[in-house]
């Protein structure tokens, strides 16, 4: 099958969270199954275009865009991929020449409308037609609207099929509507949804959920709870009318990437037969952030974007409790929300050698926290999925895990024989606390750590596994665009 994904993250060019690693790591187990792909990805001036290996397509420089009142003009440029996979970035400097890959410029809405169209627009250019286009979040989430719309006289579309995933409802792409004229869809008008236009609003994510043929979320926990409105975000009503088109598919892993059998950007490499690596990245861990070296208190990890939705609130009593008890190491790695990062900051003063906090954004800091932990906490308010989870589980570190989303769907309590996790269920401190003061506790009695340490790493959550469910979904919306 012809297959075009439209995402705003792309690993390892541009990466803010799981989004990038997801997308990147389905592309690739696409493509290595046989299907033709074109990935489209914003050329944000963070990526090197040397080191990407960046051509630009001769035919597809200096295009313009009519967007309202703006006109914009973009070029494509292309690379390829080791295994063989093309990625086509959408060049336009004036929007994706910025700090961050993702802003709160008042332009944002422009710059992933010019992401969706210029995908298209070069579709066309190249005389390719797509059997299925995947839009990824709210960047791309107006795409099966546009092909109902502005492009749908373009015969190259007639037998596209969409497909929305959603990777996390919390981001929606909420707009004034004046900004309906840079859309292009004016007069389309009548096709937006109608109360948020009157309320003066657009919602992007919303018009992927009518528009798209088929909607995919990213765990089968996650389908169902979206449909609820505890989680629904506002969309649950939608989202339940559309239920039968909606699709709860579990990420899966790159273990080329994550394994510590093969990663080089661990020092010492460790397996579920060996795991002597295992205590030597501990150590280095220690080390490199400036905790006691110490092989038997328990080391804690935690590696992930500081937000409401990760649920670090939960933790203000229990992580400074075992610290100053002694009970506990935490290692912190992370950027985000100020409240979040003043915790841990205030944790690695009050607890020199017990806590420590780097801020920032460090792949290689990620990948020997997986490996030198020996828990990893995620007590996430919500979790459309989680990967960090799964690496924590390839690389026997035991994650904590509130029971919800892809959390529910890939961790096991530890009161089952199959167990390879703590698990816990209220999201408050109380419910938190249980969690960690059982893994401290069976951290302590080695045979059966050692038996959840065994359990997880084990686990395969391949996306050879995963992808096939993509595939099944693809083909029969195919099948039905000839019928
Ligand atoms: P989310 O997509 O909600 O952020 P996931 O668990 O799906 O959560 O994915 C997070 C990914 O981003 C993981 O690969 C994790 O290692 C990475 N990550 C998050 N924060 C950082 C950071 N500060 N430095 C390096 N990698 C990070
Ligand atoms: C989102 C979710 C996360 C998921 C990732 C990749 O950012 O927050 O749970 O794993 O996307 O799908």
């Amino acid at each position: 099958m012809r297959i075009c994904m439209i995402s705003s993250e792309f690993a390892p060019f541009a990466k803010a969270g799981g989004l990038g690693d997801a997308v990147s790591a389905l592309a690739a187990e696409l493509h290595r199954g046989g299907h033709e792909l074109r990935i489209f990805v914003p050329r944000y001036s963070s990526i090197d275009p040397e080191a990407a290996g960046m051509v630009p397509v001769d035919f597809l420089q200096d295009i313009s865009l009519a967007t309202g009142a703006f006109g914009l003009q973009y070029s494509m440029y292309t690379a390829p991929q080791q295994n063989g996979l093309w990625v086509h970035f959408i060049d336009c400097p004036i929007l994706y020449d910025r700090p961050g890959l993702y802003t709160s410029d008042s332009d944002e809405h422009l710059r992933f409308i010019m992401l969706s169209r210029g995908a298209l627009e070069c579709c066309q250019r190249m005389g390719w037609s797509p059997d299925i286009v995947q839009c990824h979040d709210w960047q791309s989430a107006l795409v099966p609207l546009y092909l109902k719309s502005l492009y749908a006289w373009d015969s190259l579309f007639a037998n596209t099929r969409t497909v929305f995933s959603i990777h996390n409802l919390g981001y929606q792409g909420g707009f004034q509507a004046g900004i309906l004229p840079a859309t292009g869809l004016s007069a389309y008008r009548d096709l937006l949804h109608q109360d948020d236009l009157n309320a003066g609003a657009i919602n992007f994510l919303r018009h992927g959920i009518i528009y798209a043929d088929a909607l995919t979320t990213v765990s089968p926990t996650y389908a169902r709870e979206i449909c609820t409105p505890e989680y629904g975000m506002g969309m649950d009503d939608l989202l339940r009318q559309r239920h039968e088109s909606l699709f709860g598919i579990l990420n899966g892993v790159d273990y080329e990437t994550w394994s510590p059998e093969k990663d080089p950007l661990i020092p010492f490499r460790y397996s579920r037969s060996n795991l002597r690596g295992k205590a030597a990245n501990k150590a280095r861990l220690q080390e490199q952030l400036g905790l006691r070296q110490d092989p038997d208190t328990p080391l804690a990890g935690i590696v992930s974007r500081l937000v409401a939705q990760k649920g670090f609130s939960l933790a203000y009593e229990a992580l400074p409790r075992l610290l100053a008890d002694g009970r506990l190491q935490l290692a912190v790695l992370g950027s985000g929300e100020s409240r979040y990062e003043e915790f841990f900051t205030w944790l690695q003063h009050e607890f020199p050698g017990r806590a420590a906090f780097w801020r920032g954004f460090n792949n290689p800091l990620a990948h020997l926290i997986e490996a030198g932990s020996d828990m990893f906490l995620m007590p996430s308010l919500y979790e459309p999925c989680g990967l960090n989870q799964m690496y924590s589980l390839r690389y026997g570190t035991v994650p904590v895990v509130r029971k919800t989303g892809g959390l529910a769907d890939t961790v096991t309590p530890h009161t089952r024989d199959d167990g390879n996790g703590i698990v816990f269920e209220h999201a408050d401190q109380t419910g938190f606390g249980w969690a960690m003061d059982t893994a401290v506790e069976l951290y302590g009695q080695r045979e059966r750590w050692n038996r959840l340490i065994a359990n997880g790493m084990r686990q395969d959550f391949s996306w050879e596994k995963q992808a096939g469910a993509y595939v099944t979904l693809f083909r029969h919306l195919a099948e039905t665009s000839t019928a």
